[in-house]
This record gives C-alpha cells, sequence and structure tokens, in this order.
C-alpha cells in the first residue's frame, strides 16, 4: 500500500529514483557498519598471521625458496606466543595451523637451526598440537585427484533445486556438521575460512531464524534454518568491503552442494545485505557478533515423496561463456 502511495504521488520514474537513493543508503550504512567495527589488536594480529603463514605455503607449493628464505621467521614465531598470551588457546586455529607450517617452511630451507629450536620449544612448551594439524604443501598425484572426477557432475548439479516445502522435521545436529565440514573444502581468502553456520534442533530457535531471515509465504514449508555469517574479524582491513560476500558466496555455494550431496534439500533466503535492520535483529536474537554479517539464510530439510520446484530455466551458454577469440 505504501508502494501505491509513493508510485502515485511520485509517478513510476520517480519511484524508481526512491528505490535507487534507498539501495546507495543501505549500501552506504553496509560500508558505515564495516568502518565503525574496527578490529581489535588480537584480530588484527590474528589476520595478519593467518594470511603471512599462507604465503608460506604458497610459497612451498610453487617452490619459490627465495621467497621462504627471506621469510622473518622469528617474528612469525613471536606472534604464536603473542597470541597465546592475547587469550588464543594452544588448539586454535591459527595458533596450531602456523606452528605447523612455520615448521614445514623451515623444514624445506637450509640453516635457521636457531628458529627451528625455538619453534620446537615454543610447541613443547605452550602445548600446541601442531601435529594434528596440517601444514605446508604436498605432492598429490594427478591420478589420485581425477579418479574422484570420474561422475556424471553434470546430473548432480542440474538435480538440485530450491525446495521451498519440506517433511516436517528437524535436521539432526550431526548431519548438519558432517554437510557444513564438507562445504569447508570450499576455497576462501588465504585459507581464512571466515564462515559460521548457526542451527538448533530447538524448534523453538528455528521458528525464530525462519521469522527473522526467511521470507514469509515462501517459509510456511520451511521446518529447519540455518544462518551463515563470515566474519569481518578475519578480513584484512585492506581488502574490498565485499570480500565477505565474495567468500560468504563461494561457501554457500558449496554448502548448497554439500545438503544436496547429503541427500537433503535446501533453499536460500535472501542474502539480507539490504536490510541492515534485519541483520542487527538475527544478531541480537542469537548473540552473534557484531563483526560477523549475515550472509544468508538457508532453509534446510528432508524432502517430500514428491518434490513441486520452480523449473528455473537456466540462460543459454553462449550468453553467459562470451569468447573474448573473433
Ligand atoms: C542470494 C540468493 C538469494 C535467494 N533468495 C531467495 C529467497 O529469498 N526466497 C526464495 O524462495 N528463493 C531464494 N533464492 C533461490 C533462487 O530463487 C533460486 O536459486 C533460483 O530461482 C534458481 O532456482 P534453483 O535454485 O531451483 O535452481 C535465492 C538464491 C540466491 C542465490
Amino acid at each position: 500500500m505504501v508502494k501505491e502511495l509513493i508510485k502515485s504521488l511520485l509517478g513510476e520514474k520517480n519511484t524508481a529514483r526512491v528505490r535507487r537513493l534507498k539501495s546507495s543508503i543501505n549500501a552506504a550504512k553496509s560500508t558505515w557498519h564495516t568502518l565503525s567495527t574496527p578490529q581489535n589488536p588480537r584480530d588484527s594480529l590474528n589476520v595478519r598471521q593467518l594470511i603471512s603463514v599462507h604465503m608460506l605455503e604458497k610459497a612451498l607449493a610453487v617452490g619459490n625458496m627465495k621467497y621462504l628464505s627471506a621469510v622473518k621467521y622469528p617474528e612469525l614465531i613471536s606472534n604464536i606466543s603473542r597470541l597465546i598470551d592475547m587469550g588464543l588457546p594452544p588448539d586454535d586455529y591459527t595458533v596450531a595451523v602456523s606452528a605447523a607450517i612455520i615448521r614445514s617452511a623451515l623444514a624445506a630451507i637450509h640453516g635457521h637451526e636457531d628458529e627451528k629450536s625455538q619453534l620446537e620449544a615454543l610447541v613443547s612448551d605452550r602445548k600446541i598440537p601442531a601435529q594434528n594439524f596440517r601444514g605446508g604443501a604436498e605432492v598429490v598425484p594427478s591420478a589420485e585427484i581425477l579418479k574422484h572426477t570420474n561422475f556424471d557432475f553434470h546430473a548432480f548439479v542440474s538435480s538440485r533445486h530450491s525446495v521451498r516445502k519440506f517433511r516436517d522435521k528437524v535436521i539432526p545436529s550431526p548431519v548438519i556438521r558432517e554437510i557444513v565440514r564438507d562445504a569447508l573444502y570450499c576455497p576462501s581468502a588465504c585459507n581464512r575460512q571466515p564462515f559460521r553456520v548457526y542451527y538448533s534442533e530447538d524448534r523453538g530457535k528455528i521458528a525464530e531464524i525462519i521469522k527473522l531471515g526467511a521470507d514469509g509465504f515462501i517459509a510456511a514449508g520451511v521446518h529447519d534454518c540455518l544462518i551463515v555469517t563470515c566474519d569481518r574479524a578475519l578480513q584484512n582491513p585492506a581488502e574490498l568491503d565485499d570480500q565477505e560476500y565474495v567468500n560468504g558466496g563461494i561457501f554457500l555455494g558449496y554448502l548448497v552442494m554439500s545438503i544436496h550431496a547429503h541427500g537433503l534439500g535446501s533453499c536460500l533466503f535472501q542474502c539480507l545485505r539490504s536490510s541492515m535492520v534485519k541483520q542487527d535483529r538475527i544478531r541480537r536474537a542469537f548473540g552473534i557478533s557484531q563483526s560477523e554479517v549475515i550472509v544468508c539464510c538457508v532453509g534446510i530439510g528432508e524432502l517430500e515423496d514428491e518434490v513441486s520446484v520452480a523449473c528455473a530455466q537456466r540462460r543459454p551458454v553462449e550468453t553467459v561463456a562470451i569468447s573474448l577469440d573473433s
């Protein structure tokens, strides 16, 4: 009704202008949100450390010995201590994976004996379970990779549909964790994996997620729903504002595929980017940190015997894959 009123008062052309203005205001709000939540020193060191050790892994993978020899290892090693002193536990991801990666890098270069001993002393003194974390680079026979590609990918992807009506069941937590474990194999910038998936088996909480994060009438057949966030605390301030939506979007793609591979259905519910108010409501309702952006809510559920879905015709491939050759 309000839309109709605006239309009749301003005319069609101006309504579009109002819409554009609203979307600019929302974009500005989003930028403000990013700028107004500065990283604390621990988060900022955490991000720097993750980026630095990721560079080591990349250098190891391509055999860039020049880079590996020039790295300031004492600083990277002391960052691990600092992170623990700042409150991270010894089995924290950044702490343990850093130790594992630095250990591999030092093993690949000559000399640096002092740094090697310094690292081993730190791992032992602080009881860092570096041995449980994979770090460095490895050689994988291509046959090993290719043997897993021998399946009908087209049939797999084209048999997924957005499902908006499910059996009235809640998905057990272990299944959700398995789905998320597999989705975590998606690529992410500097392998920082800034994603989080919030889920519950409590019908009351689920109803609240659906109310706040899913779309009214469409969600009537949805009985379980996840909240997917991306943590800006793991973002390098020098990166583009939208980095979390890029990472989050890629993760969502893997997540829906993982749900599909587990024999369940899913539907993404409009990323809430357009509404900071909605994002804040969800954060407040579930105690989600201010540094996390809510990327999307995902309806999930068991398929009924017959599933009614939109045809969702894809565009002709030539209109999407554009050859740059004449
Ligand atoms: C970012 C994003 C937001 C979406 N939001 C909604 C939504 O709010 N409600 C809904 O019913 N479907 C939503 N969808 C699902 C799309 O409508 C659906 O993916 C598209 O029509 C293609 O159909 P398919 O998933 O069945 O192949 C969303 C999808 C994406 C990627």
